[in-house]
């Protein structure tokens, strides 16, 4: 899938491109982004290189979406946000940061609400979920605001920074989204 631009009022998605790199390094050397994700810690120059090209590669095998997240009003690359599909099931994970200085602008939502659109319309999913860490209610309102419900709190389920947390998972199916769509009598 080539060339796709999702199209916000506040921002645009497109897949990452080599020149990313600096902005994600800068970005997500943050020690918040660091304590709700996954990005190395510290964060080493390369390891952004290493990202932008492993997930361009898994675009070009359709095998997960990455999408740099683009303020129009700044024309700044403000985060990522990537849609990793579980084969078989019909249904992907989603992961996502925000770069500190572009929070509270309603990039998050904006750019989930894409995201799943993109998901249901375009690859034809059927369930699509997201999880934050217990601590992160930020992540939690994003989900919500979004339209994804709350399913249940995963224990202790992901093991980070030398310790276990508990995820909290939300969930959209086709059916919840379809219904969303409906036209409002
Ligand atoms: C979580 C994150 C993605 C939010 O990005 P954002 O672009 O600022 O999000 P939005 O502006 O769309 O929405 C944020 C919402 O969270 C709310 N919020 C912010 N801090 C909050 C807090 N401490 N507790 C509860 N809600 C909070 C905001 O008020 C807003 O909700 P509202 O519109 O109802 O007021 C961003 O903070 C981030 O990248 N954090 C670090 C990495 C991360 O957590 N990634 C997600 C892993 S699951």
């Amino acid at each position: 899938m080539k060339d796709l631009v999702l199209q916000g009022e506040a921002l645009f998605m497109r897949p990452l491109e080599t020149r990313d790199a600096a902005d994600i390094l800068a970005l997500a050397r943050a020690k918040e982004i660091a304590d709700n994700t996954f990005v190395p810690s510290p964060y080493p120059p390369e390891a952004a290189d290493e990202f932008v090209r492993t997930r361009r590669e898994l675009w070009s095998k359709d095998e997960a979406y990455v999408f740099g997240i683009i303020e129009k009003r700044s024309d700044c690359f403000a985060g990522c946000m990537g849609l990793h599909p579980v084969q078989d099931h019909f249904r992907a994970e989603v992961g996502y940061w925000i770069g500190k200085p572009f929070w509270g602008r309603g990039l998050a939502t904006t750019a989930l609400r894409l995201l799943i659109e993109f998901g249901f319309e375009t690859l034809k999913l059927n369930r699509i979920e997201a999880g934050h860490f217990a601590s992160n209610t930020a992540s939690g309102r994003v989900m919500q605001k979004a339209n994804m419900s709350f399913e249940a709190v995963r224990r202790q389920a992901f093991w980070h920074r030398d310790r276990f947390k508990d995820a909290h998972w939300y969930a959209i199916l086709r059916e919840d989204y379809e219904r969303q769509c409906l036209p409002k009598k």
